[in-house]
């Protein structure tokens, strides 16, 4: 047996975020307190029981900020207030206070690469023209061609369509993401003053940490003349690339760095950085945001020697940064895991080279819902079966752990939305060829009644299938062998068992079986395979299906007590 990563000392007050379990809310989807279909701040409120019945340590909020919704909230039109629709900053306030009182951290999203078009700076840029102060906020340049009228390169957006779009006096801004976001300028001071305000805004009134979406994108380097879209492609991605993880922009995390040091405990952030392994541990170290998500598990198969790749790489790598690492299985812009192990294998993980744009995610996802269907292809049960031994191998790992709403009740994905009730921008930008992420994104079930199954009271804005009703909390609730009594037990396991941030693999004679130990002993086994495997002594404490307690069926998890 050999232990990776050195053992820590118990982490301090201050570093409560290493072996967190974070629960993603997407306020949108999650509990509608005032019958709008829409669900609010106080929904969450009303569910603080619920949050903290789980056992999580923190709540990651996605964007609850004014917004059109041009991206499900990821436009925002006022960094330092509430979606009226979603309640008020008394009423985030009052969230933020009762979770706190249930011992619960508050982590908000921050969306620094681009802004929403309704955003009072870009109507300003709007109106006051070319060459104005005002567009030097933004990323604007003259159109090529004889009178402009092309666009300034032939780039393309994230989700799909040209990545430039005019505006009325002929000029065009640069969006990486929809026409309705546009990029933000860092070169620009005024940018870098006014974010520091928004993280102060936040966490004076006492949010705990931030997560930095598209972390590697914010800065970039216009130069003229621009690459073609061809030429851009065969830039290497080495810190100097014109948009994408460049060096410079950990200046910007540097500046943010001495405002969350402020703050006692100071205040934790996690990149959302989609950029090749050897660049994370910049945006984890402590000089940096400090944390960085590891997105590694989204993009293997249920596949021991994948897992296996996946824990080995991403424990070196936090060990380089001296950060502590972070797993997730589900999230709102991926296919819900449950159905990702239930539909035909990859077979690869994807290469670092594909893991830099954040594409092959949304792509992946999307392209087996395309080809599998949710029928006849999906494997409800077997998705859902090895979903629970995923997410208990995942929980037992040193790190810490976001969760997804919804992924504690075994959640499939919807994937039978009709194209007029669907919202993703990657759905109309790409004419319907690409899915989109409305399908993880649909409101949660509470109850099996009325017209949205307890997620409030009229039609929710995302059509909930009849088949939620089978995991509503309600029926998860009173079912021992549940996916939620599930999490609920592994949760709380997982808080009495944790111990230092080291991880030893335990040889076995099956190249389908994961065993490792923590440095207290306890142990945890994952059969990937089908034929039964027999277990080391010892006190099986959970698992994530029944069974005899001396031979682990396929495709489960057990842990095992520290003896
Ligand atoms: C991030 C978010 C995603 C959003 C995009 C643009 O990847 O997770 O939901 O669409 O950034 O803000």
């Amino acid at each position: 047996m050999s232990f990776l990563a050195a053992s820590r000392p118990e982490a301090s007050a201050a570093e409560w975020w290493r072996q967190a379990v974070v629960y993603q809310i997407y306020p949108r989807s999650f509990a509608d307190s005032n019958g709008d279909g829409l669900g609010d701040l106080p929904g969450i409120l009303s569910r603080a029981d619920y949050l903290a019945g789980l056992g999580i340590d923190a709540v990651w909020l996605s964007p609850f900020y004014p917004s059109a919704l041009a991206d499900g909230g990821y436009d925002v039109a006022d960094y330092r207030d509430v979606d009226p629709r979603l309640g008020t900053l008394e009423d985030f306030d009052a969230l933020t206070a009762a979770l706190h009182e249930r011992g619960i951290k508050m982590i908000v999203d921050i969306v620094p690469n681009h802004t929403s078009d309704l955003h009072p700076w870009f109507r300003e840029a709007l109106e006051a023209g070319r060459g104005s102060a005002a567009r030097e906020r933004y990323l604007f340049r003259d159109g090529t061609g004889p009178d402009g009228s092309v666009p300034p390169t032939d780039w393309m957006s994230t989700f799909g369509g040209p990545a430039w779009e005019q505006v009325a006096d002929g000029q065009w801004y640069f969006h990486h993401f929809a026409r309705e976001q546009p990029d933000l300028n860092w070169d620009n001071p005024e940018v870098h003053d006014d974010f520091v305000r928004t993280l102060r805004f936040w966490s004076d009134r006492g949010v705990d940490g931030f997560r930095i979406d598209v972390a590697h994108m914010l800065t970039k380097d216009l130069t003229e003349p621009l690459p073609s879209r061809e030429q851009l492609g065969a830039i290497p991605i080495d810190g100097n690339h014109p948009l994408f993880d460049r060096d410079d922009v950990h200046e910007v995390y540097a500046e943010w760095r001495a405002v969350f040091n402020q703050y006692d405990p100071p205040r934790m952030a996690v990149a959302e950085a989609w950029v090749a392994p050897s660049r994370v541990p910049m945006y984890a170290r402590p000089e940096s945001l400090g944390q960085s998500f590891n997105f590694d598990l989204l993009l293997a198969d249920f596949d021991a020697a994948m897992f296996k790749q996946v824990v080995d790489d991403n424990l070196a790598l936090a060990a380089r940064s001296g950060s502590s690492t972070t797993w997730v299985l589900s999230n709102h812009d991926v296919v819900r895991h449950a159905t990702r192990y239930g539909l035909p294998p990859i077979g690869v993980l994807a290469s670092a080279s594909e893991r830099t744009t954040g594409e092959p995610v949304e792509r992946a996802g999307a392209s087996w819902l395309l080809s599998g269907g949710t029928a006849p292809a999906l494997d409800r049960e077997g998705g859902v079966r090895r979903a629970r031994a995923a997410s208990l191998f995942l929980l037992g790992l040193p790190g810490s752990a976001y969760l997804y709403q919804g992924e504690e009740l075994g959640l499939h994905e919807v994937a039978g939305i009709a194209p007029e009730r669907r919202q993703d921008p990657t759905f109309f930008r790409t004419e319907g060829a690409e899915i989109g992420r409305d399908g993880c994104r649909v409101p949660l079930p509470w109850t099996t009644e009325g017209a949205a199954l307890g997620f409030g009271t009229a039609a929710p804005h995302l059509p909930q299938p009849a088949w939620f009703a089978d995991s509503a909390v309600s029926v998860e609730d009173a079912e021992p062998a549940s996916t939620l009594r599930l999490y609920r037990r592994a949760l709380a396991a997982r808080r009495a068992l944790q111990s230092g941030e080291a991880l030893g693999w335990v040889v076995t004679d099956r190249d389908d079986v994961l065993h490792f130990t923590r440095p207290n002993g306890w142990q945890v086994v994952t059969n990937f395979g089908t034929e039964p495997y027999p277990l080391p002594d010892g006190e099986v404490i959970l698992a994530s299906l029944e069974f005899d307690g001396t031979e682990l069926p396929g495709q489960a998890t057990a842990w095992i007590a520290p003896a």
